[in-house]
């Protein structure tokens, strides 16, 4: 008999706002509760991804423009996809997953305006049938969430993305929250300025909500 597919949960949001953190908590969650769990991030999630994540966030992918960074982001995320995300949820498992197609549609698409047909066509390739079933868009002021980054950082240069100004980064956080807006079936906005133990029951009251039936008798509010 074959097992049920698993849940793929995703985390979004702009610099400093927390993903990493709240994705970590709430994989710890969820397995204390009995749930299997894989964790992973993007870009990266297996080694050929993780090799592409090098390039694109030290910079050297850059000077070819946004449309090339896109082409290399879905051919990260299609091997992530092939290798991690789609066997665990064919496993029945539950992926939880540190930015996914959200980041693409934001950074590459709204702020680096590659056009909408291309990166319609790159997501179909490179997810197939693996959408995300909840997202969680992690919201934080850009003047806050990338004074968190840099605190982060202690004094190291940040990643390609890191290093762009402060209309860059207010621009992709109006694009995610208008993304989140459009398509409120899938995606919960969260307040991610306060203190992360907030956030995170925010979180899980979220997944709580949206898989009632998986989790109702066994994470408490
Ligand atoms: P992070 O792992 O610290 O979140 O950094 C990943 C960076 O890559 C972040 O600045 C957003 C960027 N990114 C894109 O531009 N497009 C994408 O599709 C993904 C997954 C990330």
């Amino acid at each position: 008999m074959s097992s049920p597919r698993g849940r793929f949960i995703t985390l979004e949001g702009g610099e400093g706002s927390g993903k990493s953190t709240q994705a970590k908590r709430l994989a710890e969650r969820l397995r204390s509760h009995g749930l299997d769990v894989v964790l992973t991030r993007e870009p990266g999630g297996s080694p050929g991804a993780e090799a592409v994540r090098a390039a694109l966030l030290g910079g050297a992918v850059k000077p070819y423009g946004s449309d090339v960074e896109a082409l290399l982001f879905a051919a990260a995320r299609a091997d992530h996809v092939d290798r991690t995300i789609a066997p665990a949820l064919a496993r029945g498992q539950w992926v939880i997953c540190d930015r996914f197609i959200d980041s693409t549609r934001v950074y590459q698409g709204a702020v680096g305006q590659v056009e909408a047909p291309l990166l319609n066509a790159l997501e179909q390739v490179a997810i197939g049938p693996a959408r995300p079933d909840l997202t969680l868009l992690l919201d934080i002021s850009s003047e806050a969430g990338l004074a968190r980054a840099a605190a982060r950082a202690q004094g190291q240069v940040g990643d390609r993305f890191e290093r762009e100004g402060m209309a860059f980064h207010q621009a992709v956080r109006t694009a995610f929250l208008e993304l989140a807006g459009a398509d409120p079936e899938r995606c919960v906005v969260v307040d991610a300025g306060r203190q992360p133990d907030m956030v995170a029951i925010d979180i899980a009251k979220a997944v709580r909500a949206r898989f009632p039936e998986a989790l109702s008798e066994t994470v408490p509010a």
